[in-house]
């Protein structure tokens, strides 16, 4: 069932052994890193969104067959700020924070004029992002924190746009085989231009390993991609990458600005601010990552709502990528933590596991209307509309599961096995699950049913 308001979780620092039932193997060794939202109430106030709760991160570390845990707050400037209110000070995506409550109104009209974008929270729930030798907590804003990944002490607050004119950018970069980090964000309205950035965050020389400085120095643009509307930029949340390629999906779920700078006045949440446009269409960007420069054919596909890449690959003059779809936004909203515990009342989103296929260069003489994906083994389509421009519908591949991970070891090349989780629809319990691409089509080979935290 979904809680109506989750507990609090209680944070547990010092490092304990896990009960071990059958055999962790010897070779497993290591640590994983994992966050998410942990305090969903200070004093008297509450979140609204689970997405909102400040971030609680934890450590598993493998070693030995054994398995020691231990788990730690984000001490960062709004997990201060809150803890020295006893209230939520600061505004998260489903959750507009006011400082000073009895002067709303006048801080309300001063904030509005102070910030064309609000300065936003460093509560990274999100994920943890390897920058060079250091580790973030992140979640999509210009703010990350670096952390400690032995003890998880909440280290130095890092802006993106000391470095990078990004306001927000994803918490799912993509890495090489060298430690070389990559990653997209869009900068607002800067010097009349919105757009999209992907950038590259270099490894650390090993000469140059145990120096204390910022990754984020050593960081440079490789791309810029202009956005289709200046002040309503797509919202997105991962994006492919291939030993050759970035793919990156301009769909019609978009921010828009006006409203996000005047949210706080109005007081109303930055997520009222995000609207799904069904009657657009999603452009499908290919960038070639030697040039630094898109591909001159232009992908469209019908209006969808991704959150999630799987991988892309190349093979045969494609590029092949697979994500995870909605055909509209009602994710989002599934996870308002007011929601009723009736099942009855939960609309559910339905995801679709989607591979699409890009032709990287087409031949000029094949006319219009001709399907120009010339692999075997999928039923996507790129149908030329016209020179330069082809229309493309993905292959369903699955339905029902999201938060697919593959073996990134594998990253850019076909893989056979996707790990992900699905809701139960009928008890509303999660079921971790993994699907083979045997035969090309999937099929659940396992699953673990687990209660739903959230
Ligand atoms: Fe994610």
């Amino acid at each position: 069932m979904f809680a109506v308001f989750p507990k609090n979780a209680v944070e547990a620092p010092e490092p304990s052994k896990a009960e071990v039932k059958g055999c962790i193997p010897s070779w497993l060794q290591g640590t994983l890193l994992r966050n998410g939202p942990g305090i969903f109430s200070v004093g008297d106030t509450s979140y609204n969104h689970w997405f909102d709760g400040m971030a609680i991160m934890h450590s598993f570390t493998f070693k030995h067959g054994e398995m020691t845990h231990r788990s730690r707050f984000l001490r960062g400037d709004t997990y201060k700020a809150n803890m020295a209110a006893n209230r939520i000070a600061v505004s998260e995506m489903g959750t507009m924070a006011y400082p000073d409550p009895s002067k709303s109104v006048i801080v309300k009209v001063v904030t509005f004029l102070n910030h064309t974008v609000p300065d936003f929270t460093d509560n990274g729930a999100s994920n943890i992002i390897k920058y060079g030798n250091e580790y973030h907590a992140t979640s999509e804003t210009n703010y990350i924190r670096k952390i400690d990944p032995v003890t998880l002490d909440t280290q130095d607050k890092v802006d993106y746009l000391k470095y990078l004119p990004v306001n927000l950018a994803t918490s799912h970069p993509h890495y090489d085989k060298e430690g070389n980090a990559y990653n997209i964000g869009t900068s607002i309205a800067e010097k009349g231009k919105t757009k999209y950035i992907l950038f590259k965050v270099p490894a650390v020389p090993e000469k140059d390993k145990g120096k204390n400085c910022h990754a984020l120095k050593n960081a440079r643009v490789l791309c810029t991609v202009p956005c289709r509307s200046l002040l309503t930029p797509s919202y997105y949340h991962s994006f492919g990458m291939t030993d050759n390629y970035f793919i990156f999906i301009e769909q019609p779920f978009k921010l828009d600005i006006i409203r996000m700078a005047t949210a706080y006045m109005r007081g109303v949440n930055w997520a009222s601010c995000l609207k799904f446009c069904p009657e657009e269409n999603t452009l499908i960007h290919l960038i070639d990552r030697n040039t630094g420069k898109e591909v001159e054919t232009k992908y469209y596909t019908g209006a969808m709502v991704v959150y999630h890449h799987i991988n892309a690959f190349e093979d045969d003059g494609h590029v092949i990528f697979d994500v995870i779809a909605y055909s509209d936004n009602k994710l989002y909203d599934m996870f308002y933590l007011k929601k009723k515990t009736d099942a009855s009342d939960v609309s559910f989103a339905k995801s679709s596991y989607r591979r699409f296929a890009l032709p990287v260069q087409a031949d000029k003489s094949i006319p219009s209307a001709e399907n120009l994906v010339t692999l075997k083994y999928t039923t996507a389509t790129a149908v030329k509309e016209k020179e330069g421009k082809l229309i493309c519908q993905a292959e369903v591949l699955n339905e029902g599961f999201d938060l697919p991970r593959i073996n990134y070891d594998i990253n850019g090349k076909r893989h056979r096995f996707v790990y992900g989780t699905c809701v139960e629809e009928s008890t509303l319990k999660t079921k971790k699950v993994s699907f083979a691409t045997r035969d090309l089509k999937l099929a659940v080979i396992s699953y673990v049913e687990t209660d739903c935290s959230c």
